[in-house]
């Protein structure tokens, strides 16, 4: 059986486009938790070269909650999809039991590839996740890079002498990036059911500037926005999904109200951070000295996570939401301490244990023991609860 459709149009034959609402469930913390995407969303990680975007994109491709993945690999480096397409087979999927190559596709176009090709990749990838949403599946589809897509369009209205915009790109740029990321979407098919499409996109502007016109566009028309920092990534800081810089329309898994009660944490450590480059430690309040070792905390045990590690590689929304509350608990604790050196000792072993707890399977006992000692550790201090954090934890109730 076979049948033909041009890959520059939509496929359209639904009765309805549908708001999308729900999560899709990535597994990994950062994002399900701080910048959800919904499914039949979009959300782009630009990023400088080397700061991850390849392999936060594979770790989504195994553990994200869709029935079909479609990676269009487009104009990088032909090793790494060598690597994919090897891995892959071997790799049991946790939904069924198969071999994980079984539901997912794979578009090849690497940079030894032909420009002209390069282009249509991307269309064709698009195309084939709408015919798979035609049968009321969940599809998620991952384009790395849709910076070389950019540049092979460049390259080709160059070749047909079409008048350039803004860095030699074409004058339509702007709205074939939209025209890309508006195939995205769930729907209702005629047959009642629903399906659909997300789309991800990495985008890698030269030296990591964001203010070049691919990330411009793509910023202009997406729901989501993983940046990634080459600070971050430079101190093994994984997924380096900048916390301060990314942002999502989207609804999460856990109440907005909650998110950003932690997400301030994170705003106050770096200023308290900033701060004390320049008076140093000796300088600092102890008070917002512990304002700074509680944002540490939470980047390092909830933030951070360990694409290679089989347990903490991808956790479940369930132990998510179990984790955020014991880390928001710690964070709303009014703990008193003798001086900085008290402080910091307290919040050093208190994370070796958390990022323990990450790595081990919940139904064990050492999982039960180390979660003990976390309790105990803050028990031992007998904290008051700030009113604001007491409110934002019944919340979680
Ligand atoms: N989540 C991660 N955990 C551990 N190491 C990582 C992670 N993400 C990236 N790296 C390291 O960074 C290197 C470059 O990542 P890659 O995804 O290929 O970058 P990009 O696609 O942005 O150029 C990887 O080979 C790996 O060593
Ligand atoms: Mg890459």
């Amino acid at each position: 059986m076979w049948f033909s459709w041009p890959v520059k149009r939509a496929v359209d034959c639904y009765s309805e486009r549908l708001k999308p609402t729900t999560p899709l469930v990535t597994k990994t913390r950062i994002i399900d938790t701080f910048f959800p995407v919904a499914k039949g969303g979009t959300y782009c990680i630009p990023g400088p070269f080397g700061a991850g975007k390849t392999v936060l994109q594979q770790v989504t491709s195994r553990h994200a909650d869709v029935d079909i993945v479609l990676i269009a690999a487009c104009g990088e480096r032909a090793g790494e999809v060598v690597e994919t397409l090897k891995e892959f087979p071997e790799i049991i999927d946790p939904k069924t039991g198969k071999s994980l190559m079984e539901r997912t596709v794979i578009i090849c176009n690497t940079s030894s590839m032909p420009v002209a090709a390069r282009e249509a990749s991307v269309y064709t990838a698009v195309t084939i996740a709408e015919y798979y949403r035609q049968m009321g599946l969940d599809i998620l589809l991952l384009a790395d890079s849709t910076s070389r897509w950019a540049q092979a369009m460049r390259e080709m209205s160059g070749r047909l002498e079409e008048i350039p915009g803004e860095e030699a790109f074409p004058a339509y740029l702007e709205s074939v990036i939209a025209a890309f990321y508006e195939r995205a979407g769930i729907v209702r098919l005629y047959s009642g059911k629903t399906g659909s499409v997300t789309i991800g996109g990495t985008v890698s502007p030269a030296g990591g500037n964001f203010e070049e016109p691919v990330t411009q566009a793509t910023l202009k028309v997406v729901g989501a926005f993983h940046g990634l920092s080459r600070e971050r990534s430079d101190a093994r800081k994984y997924p380096a999904i900048h916390p301060l810089d990314s942002w999502s329309k989207y609804e999460g898994i856990m109440p907005k109200r909650v998110v950003g009660y932690a997400h301030s944490y994170l705003e106050r450590g770096a200023e308290v951070g900033a701060m004390m480059k320049v008076v140093g430690e000796e300088g600092t309040s102890l008070q917002d000295y512990v304002v700074h070792l509680k944002s540490e905390f939470l980047d390092a045990v909830y933030l951070q996570q360990n694409s290679f590690d089989p347990v903490d590689a991808s956790m479940s929304v369930a132990r998510q939401k179990r984790m955020f509350k014991l880390v928001l608990k710690i964070l709303a604790s009014e703990i008193r301490f003798k001086d900085k050196e008290d402080a910091r000792n307290f919040f050093y072993e208190l994370r070796q244990n958390m990022l323990d707890l990450n790595g081990t399977p919940e139904d064990s006992d050492v999982f039960a023991s180390l979660l003990a000692k976390v309790e105990q550790a803050l028990g031992d201090r007998k904290p008051d609860f700030e009113s604001r954090g007491l409110k934002v934890l019944s919340e979680l109730e």
